[in-house]
């Protein structure tokens, strides 16, 4: 039995693995269907319990493969979808999360995201996502795409304070939250979720990470998941569509970077000297 993956705590003292599985892109190909479905299940096998998707992926399509991956064994999963901006009102955010139900064949999602900000108030939200978690509907609810300035807002918000994380995009080529955010969260206690860890695979040709991985007998994408997981409290949500993979991203959990190869990353991909606006994929 392999080591088991390590756990980070949401605010309300949920536990889950730091390593868990994206499904963007899944769900687009009938031709790729079962083989992301299957790689989803292996995941879960290996321990790697989250699984994040949202109603804009494939236009409901990934939810479906998420169906498909965790039908018969839903206790083994841990759900996080998420609502579109566009659906975000009082009502939308109701209606917009029983029809991700419907599509993800369960009757509660475990952890349901605004997916970024958009037109509808942030009070407008909250209140529909409390009514939901009232409901049974969602166990909790979080945010993603929130720079500093909107978690400061949105701790002004009733029950604003029951946030339970916000999914970013964070990366080795994307370190801004190195500045604020991230400490920020980790003082809040309240968990990053870093999405596309990989850069949606731009950083696997990276000649220092490419050293590196040679030096510890393993691949650039572990020690690129290596080097956002051994900050606490960060959770990462790599994507695969093939089962092989999905074994490799979660061996990174084994990998121990040195402090010459942080030094040679600080050089390859220098972290932030001052605040950089949150960017967005
Ligand atoms: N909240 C948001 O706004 C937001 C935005 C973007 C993403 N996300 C979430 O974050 C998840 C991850 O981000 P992402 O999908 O954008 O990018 P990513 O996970 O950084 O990269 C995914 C790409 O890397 C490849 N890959 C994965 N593991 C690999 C490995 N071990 N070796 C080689 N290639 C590998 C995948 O190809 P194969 O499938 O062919 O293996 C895919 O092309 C998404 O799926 C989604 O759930 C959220």
């Amino acid at each position: 039995m392999p080591e088991p993956i390590p756990t980070t705590a949401f605010p309300s003292g949920q536990a889950v693995p730091v390593i868990g599985q994206g499904t963007w892109h899944m769900g687009e190909s009938k031709r790729t269907f079962a083989d992301e479905a299957k790689s989803l299940r292996h995941g879960l096998d290996l321990g790697m319990t989250l699984i994040d998707t949202a109603e804009m992926y494939a236009d409901g399509g990934a939810e479906r493969v998420v169906a498909e991956a965790i039908r018969g064994r839903r206790d083994d999963a841990f759900i996080v979808s998420k609502v579109l901006p566009s659906n975000a009102s009082r009502e939308g955010t109701v209606k917009a999360c029983e029809a991700s139900l419907k599509r993800l064949g369960i009757d509660r999602i475990d952890l349901y995201l605004l997916h970024w900000r958009g037109r509808y108030r942030l009070s407008e939200t909250v209140e529909a996502f409390e009514t939901l978690k009232a409901a049974g509907k969602i166990a909790e609810w979080g945010v993603s795409n929130f720079d500093t300035d909107d978690m400061e807002e949105l701790g002004g918000v009733t029950d604003g304070g029951n946030v339970a994380t916000n999914q970013v995009l964070y990366n080795l080529a994307r370190r801004g939250i190195e500045h604020d955010l991230l400490r920020n969260s980790q003082t809040a206690g309240i968990p990053i979720m870093a999405y596309s860890p990989l850069d949606e695979g731009r950083l696997l040709r990276h000649p220092d990470l490419i050293h590196i991985a040679k030096a510890h007998q393993a691949t650039v994408a572990q020690v690129a998941l290596a080097f956002l997981i051994r900050n606490p409290g960060v959770i990462v949500i790599p994507k695969t569509g093939m089962p092989e993979r999905a074994r490799e991203n979660r061996g990174s959990i084994e990998i121990e970077l040195t402090a010459d190869d942080l030094t040679i990353l600080d050089k390859a991909f220098p972290p932030p000297v001052q605040k950089v606006p949150l960017e967005m994929i």
